[in-house]
């Protein structure tokens, strides 16, 4: 007989890709919600905000009966859209309404988690929403992540921290280096791609310095590890070094924002006020 195990409600999307590390960062984010129903992630692009608020949201299903819920914003151009953004999400296109109180109504006393993805670029019409849900329902959590944070009351912060690494000058015995993640990253990355890939103990010398130089970004190593498809470590470890090479390698499912560092580089540079944008370039 087919077993079928029970599904908690949601919309999470599976994992495709197996996650590195962050047990620690977990837990603090496990933390500070024991005294805030807002936490924001915050960090620069790549850094995995993303993949920890799934992580996270994931391993919480458990506590929240009426479901973890997604709620990507990536791509939602418009702030007047987030309201339904957030109603076709839950699935509940048809909210009776389509401002922030409908959806406060529709959520009520449920036992909620939300995941609104993505603020930086909506952070005013997020940080009203925000506000409106959780003063009407009791049960609810918030779980944002952005560049910057929601600044609202009850807020919590976690800033996303890169990968580990060595720290400078520290000696890796050989075979260990895997034990930090920004290194894991890459060995996992790079050997998916290219089943015959091994690394001597001068290529984990280098794939360190390549994991330091793109400072333990983990979207700049996914990138990187998937020009070994193409070209030698060496060479990457070189193309690593040089700020204006574009590394296209990534996968092509991608948010666009995603596919190349140079474009989320210039994402970044366009949220930037335009006194930010003159000081960066
Ligand atoms: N701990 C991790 N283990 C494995 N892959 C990761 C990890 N953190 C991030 N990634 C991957 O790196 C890329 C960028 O992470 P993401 O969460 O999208 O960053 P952000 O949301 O900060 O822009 C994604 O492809 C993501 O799956
Ligand atoms: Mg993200």
């Amino acid at each position: 007989m087919v077993r079928r195990d029970f599904r908690p409600a949601g919309n999470l999307p599976v994992e495709l890709t197996s996650l590195i590390g962050r047990r620690a960062e977990a837990a603090e984010v496990r933390r500070l919600w024991s005294g805030s129903r807002l936490v924001t992630l915050t960090g620069p692009g790549g850094v995995g905000k993303t993949r920890l608020a799934l992580h996270v949201g994931r391993a919480a299903r458990a506590a929240f009966p009426d479901g973890v819920w997604l709620v990507a914003l990536g791509d939602v151009t418009q702030p007047d859209l987030l309201a339904s953004t957030v109603a076709s999400a839950l699935r509940e296109e048809g909210l009776g309404g389509t401002g922030n109180l409908a959806v406060a109504d529709y959520i009520g006393e449920r036992h909620m988690l939300l995941i609104l993805d993505n603020c930086e670029h909506l952070i005013e019409v997020c940080a009203k929403l925000t506000t409106d849900l959780l003063v009407r329902c009791p049960n609810l959590r918030v779980l944002a992540t952005s560049r910057e944070a929601l600044r609202i009351d009850g807020e919590a912060l976690y800033p996303v921290p890169p990968l580990s690494l060595p720290a400078p000058g520290q000696q890796v015995a050989r075979g260990e280096a895997g034990r930090f993640g920004a290194v894991a990253l890459f060995f996992e990355r790079a050997s998916a791609l290219n089943p015959g890939f091994t690394t001597t103990a001068a290529d984990e010398q280098a794939v360190i310095d390549l994991c330091r130089r793109l400072d333990g970004l983990p979207l700049a190593i996914e990138l990187t590890a998937a020009g070994v498809r193409l070209l030698p470590l060496e060479v990457l470890v070189d193309s690593a070094a040089d700020p204006s090479s574009e590394r296209v390698f990534g996968s092509r499912t991608a948010s666009s924002r995603h596919q190349t560092l140079r474009a989320t580089m210039d994402y970044s540079h366009k949220l930037c006020s335009p006194d930010a944008q003159r000081r960066n370039s």
